[in-house]
């Protein structure tokens, strides 16, 4: 079905056939807006972005670009289309037709697992809203707010699911999605990573690449759902999703690259000299890597976790790329982990969570390989380096221990005298701040980035890709 952009709220999901269902998403609608217009980039609404906009859910041509004003984008609840005789892939019930609706016994789960996703996105848009003030480039301006409105997407995505599918307990979260505030002492959003401020541009680069990646694993284990329309939904977001972490890929990319430039021209490594130079030192990048990435790891839940082997046996939640395994039941199998106390044999379906923690860790390796191949190339030792995904966490076996990025256990008070070689200090953050400062001349980069290879949709690097009203 196409996109009906003549709606109020375009959508593929024939929603001017449900009268009531329209009715309560139009009554929302408003809500929306008003959060965006407070908690968004609401400095930047007058500007012209150019931004693509969902105009079908086909993988060829999907989207359309032009200049738009942020409040004017076309949110909308786009579904991936239905795949005939869909079974599902996995669990308990594995071989059966999926469900159009929601089961009673799962009606809870299903609706902490969409509120849990369904958090996360505004919460994004809340922890970047300062961030069009420091930017490095209208190229990164222009990303930053695609993601933004993307985010906010994600959140009619989940939205949608609650209305549709939960009544008058799905409405009600609907309300407290946008009630709860990233950072509110009060109301803050559930997960911890998605509270911390994003008050620079590394830390979003950092964020775009380990925690839209968090997004890209649950988004993919969502999608292998039973529940068809979380399912279709979900598959549909993935499509978005590619683009926020390209943003952290290339961004990381682009500082390694100058930072290279930096050292070559000044024939030094020296931290205080690249700083003194404008650029971000390797080992200071590396700080934000530690820091982000242990952040992220924690959004995947305990090691061993029951409510992931719940939802994985009822058909709720599976491993990412489910068809890429060959026992899709786990019933007989154990996992090996490695826990303070020793290795203990975990049955798989209590180790889930760890098995998705695996797989997205291979995934964050790709990027660091690319940046080191640039540095070798330089003719550098140094190697930028994923954590002990033990280090810094507060869920799980290891949480609260005193452990280094290398995995090991240190005696508490080196761990506290050390854990800023290892994470941004107060004075690391005080620097990175001072490098921010707003570039916003088509083309031009601030100098603490390299400008990318290429423009957005074939357009050149220096397109104006803001005009800023
Ligand atoms: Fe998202
Ligand atoms: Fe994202």
């Amino acid at each position: 079905m196409s996109i009906d952009y003549a709606e109020k709220i375009p959508n593929n999901v024939d929603l001017a056939h449900d009268r009531t269902l329209q009715r309560a998403l139009e009554h929302w609608q408003p809500h929306f807006l008003e959060w965006w217009h407070e908690m968004g980039p609401s400095d930047f609404e007058k500007a012209d972005v150019y931004l693509r906009t969902a105009t079908s859910v086909d993988a060829k041509g999907w989207a359309s670009y032009g200049a738009v004003k942020m409040p004017d984008y076309r949110w909308g609840i786009f579904l991936a289309d239905q795949q005939p005789g869909r079974t599902i892939g996995f669990g308990d019930q594995m071989g059966q037709a999926v469900w159009q609706q929601v089961p009673g016994e799962h009606r809870s789960t299903l609706r902490r697992l969409i509120v849990t996703q369904g958090d996360t996105e505004p919460a994004s848009v809340e922890q970047q809203r300062l961030l069009g003030h420091l930017c490095p480039s209208l190229y990164d301006l222009r990303n930053l707010f695609q993601i933004n409105v993307e985010e906010g997407r994600h959140l009619w995505a989940m939205v949608y699911l609650l209305h549709a599918y939960f009544g008058r307990d799905g409405r009600e979260e609907a309300e407290e999605l946008l009630e709860r505030h990233s950072g509110d002492a009060d109301k803050p959003r559930i997960l911890t990573t998605f509270n911390e401020p994003i008050s620079d541009w590394l830390s979003l680069y950092c964020f775009t690449y380990f925690t839209d990646r968090d997004g890209k694993y649950q988004l993919k284990s969502l999608a292998e759902s039973a529940f068809d329309p979380l399912s279709r939904t979900c598959r549909f977001m993935l499509t978005e999703e590619a683009h926020h972490m390209f943003v952290g890929e290339t961004g990381i990319g682009r500082v390694v690259k100058r930072t290279l430039e930096v050292m070559k021209e000044l024939g030094t490594d020296e931290p205080a000299k690249i700083r003194a130079r404008g650029a971000v030192d390797l080992p200071l990048l590396q700080k934000y890597l530690n820091f982000w990435c242990s952040s992220s790891l924690d959004l995947f839940g305990s090691e061993i976790s029951s409510n992931a082997a719940a939802s994985f046996a009822n058909g709720l939640k599976g491993r990412p790329d489910e068809a890429q395994y060959e026992d899709h039941v786990l019933r007989d199998v154990t996992l090996k982990l490695d826990t303070p106390e020793g290795e203990q044999d975990v049955p798989m379906l209590n180790a889930l969570n760890e098995v998705m923690r695996e797989s997205y860790l291979k995934d964050c390796e790709i990027g660091l390989k690319r940046w080191n191949r640039a540095i070798e190339r330089a003719g550098h030792d140094f190697r930028l380096t994923l954590p002990s995904s033990r280090f810094r966490r507060s869920i799980g076996s290891w949480v609260g221990l005193p452990v280094d990025p290398r995995g090991k256990l240190l005696p508490k008070e080196e761990y506290l005298r050390r854990l800023h070689e290892w994470v941004p200090s107060p004075e690391d953050r005080t620097f990175v701040r001072s490098l921010m400062q707003r570039v916003i001349e088509p083309g031009k980069m601030a100098g603490w980035i390299a400008p990318p290879d290429r423009g957005i949709n074939n357009l050149p690097v220096d397109y104006e890709y803001v005009h800023l009203a």
